[in-house]
């Protein structure tokens, strides 16, 4: 048998997934993922809050027929998950978006590509016979933006997220240790690390795609390694508003996602701006370090919003019971980030399909236990809320 399929034969769980990941990845591209800002509180909030919620057990349900389907951001999915915009996915594994994007594509969900992708909205789009989502960072060159939603639109694109948490980028102290780029610098440290990772190596050495594919060669005056690194250091908009967004919407006719909502006020201005959907995230953990994770403001954003946008969750979701944990709570669906990039990192594309194989599994096998067959059947009934878990 081939030796990744023998591998993933003894994963049982993300967390399987994620200590294959990291013997296969390179530390600081591994690092990368599995890292928070500052003290990274935020990051371990996000994933461990979820352990705060019960599920109530039910007996005496007829629970033979259970569908997962759903309808999420207007798009028809087999279980409420889409996989989230990751930055470097193409350094994880030779080609990761390109193989990440097959396998949501094969599984029926959507797959969204980040704007700081390796490979480029054309090679995913080369590569998959459905339309994909795109993220939106709102360069400070604007007509460069511009360029990335008529490119994502050419590229039959429907569905744009633009991330708006990200107005500076918060320090994740791993990085910086590790010194991170795209492609990685030649140190000592850096190829210690790479003869380590022969598996890694001999995919990445077959790819041509080994930089930020959606950059290079398109924005004024990056060419190089040097003109990029200096590109992107001085490209984050901190002055980045509503007044952006109202840009955007006229930009961009198709359905419009906004991600990073964490309040009331916050969600009211993307009301007003007209977006569809908003993402409750705080990227991961990985800005604002001592942000409350977004399971706990997830009830007041969906009750807040009133219908009027629908409501997905972000950061923290390791398994299936978490994804029904968010939807009992309000959530149309969610993204997971490192759920399928530890797959990613493990085996490829093969990998990304076992993390959604496991996590629709769990999802399955957990409704059957909590009586339900049907995704909008699902609600606060299915839950022991401790009092004051809602913030
Ligand atoms: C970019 O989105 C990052 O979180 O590194």
């Amino acid at each position: 048998m081939c030796p990744t399929l023998s591998k993933l034969e003894k994963v049982c769980s993300i967390r399987d997934l994620q200590a294959l990941a990291r013997k296969r990845v390179p530390k600081m591209f591994y690092d990368y993922v599995d890292s928070g800002s500052w003290s990274e509180s935020t990051y371990k909030r996000n994933d461990s809050d979820f352990n705060d919620l019960l599920f109530r057990q039910r007996i005496g349900i007829d629970v033979t027929q259970r569908n997962t389907t759903s309808l999420m951001a207007k798009t028809p999915v087999t279980m409420p998950v889409a996989l989230a915009p990751v930055g470097l996915a193409g350094m994880q594994y030779a080609d990761g978006e390109i193989l990440a994007a097959r396998a949501a594509e094969t599984f029926g969900i959507p797959f969204t590509l980040s704007s700081l992708s390796i490979c480029s909205i054309e090679d995913v789009a080369r590569q998959t016979s459905r339309p994909f989502w795109f993220q939106l960072y709102v360069f400070k060159d604007r007509d460069f933006t511009r360029q990335l939603m008529e490119r994502a639109r050419n590229a039959g694109c429907n569905t744009l997220v633009v991330t708006m948490d990200l107005p500076i980028m918060g320090q994740r102290h791993k990085d910086v240790k590790n010194r991170l780029s795209a492609p990685p610098r030649l140190t000592v440290s850096s190829l210690m690390q790479f003869l380590n990772r022969p598996g890694w190596c001999f995919k990445m050495a077959r790819t041509t795609h080994r930089t930020f594919g959606n950059i290079v060669g398109h924005a004024k005056g990056v060419t190089n390694l040097r003109s990029l690194a200096v590109w992107t250091s001085e490209q984050l908009d901190a002055s980045l508003n509503w007044k952006d967004l109202e840009w955007i919407r006229d930009q961009w006719d198709g359905y419009l996602i906004i991600k990073g909502v964490l309040n009331t006020e916050d969600l009211n201005r993307t009301i007003d701006v007209g977006a569809q959907a908003v993402v409750v995230s705080n990227h991961g953990g990985r800005q604002l370090d001592g942000a409350p994770s977004t399971i706990r403001t997830l009830a007041g954003i969906v009750e807040a919003a009133n219908q009027q946008v629908s409501v997905l969750l972000d950061s923290g979701i390791r398994s299936g019971q978490d994804v029904l944990k968010a939807v009992a709570l309000g959530a149309q669906g969610v993204l997971i980030g490192r759920a399928f990039v530890y797959g990613l990192g493990a085996a490829g594309q093969a990998g990304v399909a076992k993390a959604l194989e496991i996590i629709h599994k769990e999802i399955e096998s957990t409704m059957a236990l909590v009586g339900e067959t049907e995704i909008p059947g699902l609600g606060t009934h299915n839950l022991i809320i401790p009092g004051h878990f809602s913030i």
